[in-house]
């Protein structure tokens, strides 16, 4: 084993086994649209980190989505899925595009990403909502509904709807196409999700909202039941719940009443889409999709944005406040994570924007200028 670290740490021979433990090895998967312009950015304030602040970390690259359907005829090859697995954490731009929108459906770049997140049991999704306050102007809601925002979505990311078995769209018995999906949940993966939805709020401002459809959807009534039974176990937060219609409402009349949110797999889809726009714009959302040991695959809550892609216009920031998403939770380097926030924080206070978050009498760049002003903030 040890030529294999030798060669990989050509600089540091001696200290081969210490590094071992201490290098991160990342997987990028960069995808398709204007994944590989805000992979670009991203990884070269990683390269700042790295250079200037001791950050050991190894990236590797693969091809997932529409890219690996283009080399080679599917959308999560063996090979990206084996990269995936032994790597410490993943960072992701984003998959799909009208290219393959014709081709069969378990062919699609979506279920690429859907199988990684099934595969690697990433069924804990983080999608935090919070106002940069430079960019209260930038919401379309009034400043006064947003400044302050913090919220923490925890969508259910690997069952659910998503996921349900029966699914499909077959021909009826009068001959007419049926399509059908299921909405289906074990109590084990409701209870899972929920345990860490309350232990978050312990760690925040202690209030857990539980949105579901429990009025109508049977998987969802039992979603309640088993939300509410635990919170005997935690007292000490204040736990609610809210059909899912409301919370819709609630998060654009008065966003700030929550805390943590936890719900199923579409509904928190829909639900940060939503939050992400209370922030200015959906080019600013970062996420993090964990299994129970913490290991993830980090990405920008936005698409793969096809009609902007190759123009260097692309927000690259969710995808770097994803990396800091990751040193934070998969590689516990908090330090850099802290290194990271502040460094968007000071470039925004700067001025800079790029134009979906752009308000008068700021100055405007794009994705690459973007980038070499967080790699100048946190050269400074
Ligand atoms: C997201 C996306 C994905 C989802 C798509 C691309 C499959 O919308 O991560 O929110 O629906 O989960
Ligand atoms: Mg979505």
């Amino acid at each position: 084993m040890l030529w294999v670290n030798l060669l990989r740490y050509p600089t540091r021979p001696f200290d081969s086994l210490k590094i071992i433990g201490m290098t991160h090895k990342v997987l990028i998967l960069p995808g398709d649209g204007i994944g590989p312009e805000i992979m670009r950015a991203a990884e070269s304030v990683i390269a700042v980190l790295i250079d200037r602040f001791g950050l050991e970390l190894e990236l590797e690259r693969g091809l997932t989505g529409g890219a690996a359907i283009d080399d080679c005829g599917t959308p999560l090859p063996d090979s990206t899925l084996s990269m995936a697995r032994s790597a410490d954490a993943i960072l992701l731009g984003a998959v799909g595009g009208p290219k393959w929108e014709r081709i069969e459906r378990a062919l699609r770049p979506e279920r690429g990403l859907l199988r990684l997140r099934s595969e690697l049991h990433l069924f804990c999704n983080l999608r935090p909502a919070t106002l940069f306050e430079p960019l209260a102007a930038a919401s379309t809601l009034r400043p006064e509904i947003v400044s302050g925002l913090d919220i923490m979505i925890i969508r259910e990311l690997t069952g659910g709807i998503y996921f349900g078995e029966p699914r499909g769209i077959e021909i009826g018995p009068n001959g007419e196409r049926i399509g059908r999906n299921t909405l289906v949940y074990a109590e084990h993966e409701i209870s899972r999700i929920a345990r860490l939805g309350f232990e978050i709020a312990g760690k925040r401002a202690g209030r857990l909202c539980s949105v579901d459809k429990a009025n109508v959807l049977e998987a969802t009534e039992l979603w309640r039941d088993i939300v509410t039974e635990m919170g005997s176990e935690f007292p000490a937060i204040e736990l609610s719940h809210m059909y899912v219609d409301n919370a819709a409402m609630q998060l654009v009349r008065a966003p700030k009443q929550f805390d943590v949110i936890v719900t199923t797999n579409l509904f928190g889809d829909i639900l940060s889409d939503l939050a992400s726009m209370l922030t200015g714009s959906i080019g600013m959302l970062p996420s993090a999709s964990l299994d129970i040991d913490g290991k993830g695959m980090f990405e920008p809550v936005h698409g793969s944005a096809p009609d902007i892609a190759g123009q260097n216009i692309a927000n690259p920031l969710a995808t770097i406040l994803s990396v800091a998403m990751m040193l934070r939770y998969s590689l516990n380097e908090p330090e850099q994570a802290d290194r990271l926030d502040n460094a968007v924080a000071a470039v925004l206070d700067q001025g800079y924007r790029t134009s979906d978050i752009m308000s008068d009498g700021m100055k405007q760049v794009g994705t690459s200028e973007m980038a070499a002003e967080i790699v100048a903030a946190l050269n400074d």
